[in-house]
């Protein structure tokens, strides 16, 4: 089910979460890519978008990176510089060591709780009120923290951190008000664990957000791709189907990323940085 090698148009792959080949290594963040943009690029994407019929946004970790929360492959700070994806993002990795994984998710609970949207979190939830029905967001981020700044509705492709689930269906014992123990809790009556209700490699996305993303992307006429490296699918095949469609597809990230060659414009810099400028 896991797979590590990847490729995009993997069929068996459909719907279920997997990397690209080159995501898997690591670059420490180089923010002397990131290029000044001239006043007159700006007007003329905000025009853009003024006249946009929809607008799609795709955010992903850098998005939070400016409320502090680490990306994952940031070699410094990454969260998969310090542990694989294979051990704290799939179900193998949880089974053969739960305490370990389930720490993780609980130390990334508290980072979370304590972080607060950015500017960029902000600007796109006002822009999402003040054109109602216009804008569709995703995101793979697991944090809330577009929730948080009144983004609404956010279609979360990979779930979300602060909720659990179980891990095997539920028998009728199973109650996740009374579990035994926090190294993950269980079920006193069968053993099953609860865990984090986010997706993890090899497993599938939920339908209906994916189904609504799909066909927003689509339907756009303009797309954001906003802080992901672009290389964990389904969520980067966005950008392609929307450019396939005729969509304007702008890159915003201050490093290169596996989606530049499907944009019409990259702007190498942070989003919390320019989203204000663009969206006031
Ligand atoms: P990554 O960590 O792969 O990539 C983060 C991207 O954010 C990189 O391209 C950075 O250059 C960029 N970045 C850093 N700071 C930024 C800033 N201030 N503004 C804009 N961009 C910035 O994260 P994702 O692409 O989101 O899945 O990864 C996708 C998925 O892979 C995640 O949802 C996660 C991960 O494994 C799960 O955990 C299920």
């Amino acid at each position: 089910m896991l797979d590590w090698s990847g490729g995009a148009q993997a069929l068996p792959y459909a719907g279920r979460l997997f990397f690209t080949a080159a995501s898997m290594s690591f670059a420490p963040l180089d923010t002397s890519a990131a290029l000044p943009l001239a006043d007159t690029e700006i007007a003329s994407l905000r025009q853009r978008l003024h006249n946009a019929r929809h607008l799609l946004v795709l955010t992903g970790a850098g998005a939070s990176a400016e409320s502090g929360v680490p990306t994952f492959r940031d070699a410094q700070t990454g969260y998969w510089a310090q542990f694989s994806p294979e051990e704290m993002a799939s179900e193998a990795g949880f089974l053969a060591h739960p305490q370990r994984v389930w720490d993780w998710y609980q130390y990334r609970r508290d980072l979370v709780r304590q972080a607060m949207p950015n500017a960029g979190h902000v600007a796109l939830a006002q822009w999402q009120a003040r054109h109602s029905g216009r804008m569709t967001l995703v995101t793979q981020n697991v944090d809330g923290l577009h929730q948080r700044a009144g983004s609404t509705p956010v279609l979360c492709l990979h779930g979300n951190l602060m909720d659990n689930r179980w891990l095997l269906p539920p028998k009728p014992c199973c109650d996740a008000r009374f579990t035994e123990g926090d190294a993950p809790p269980q079920c006193p009556g069968c053993g099953n664990y609860l865990r984090p209700a986010v997706v993890w490699f090899g497993e599938a996305l939920p339908h209906a957000e994916l189904q609504q993303a799909q066909d927003a992307a689509k339907a756009c006429d303009l797309m954001l791709v906003i802080g992901t490296s672009g290389h964990v699918y389904p969520a980067a095949g966005l950008a392609h189907i929307a450019a396939r469609g005729g969509a304007h597809v702008v890159v915003i990230n201050p490093e290169p990323t596996a989606l530049d060659s499907v944009a019409d414009r990259c702007w190498r810099l942070p989003s919390a940085q320019i989203l204000p400028a663009l969206l006031a």
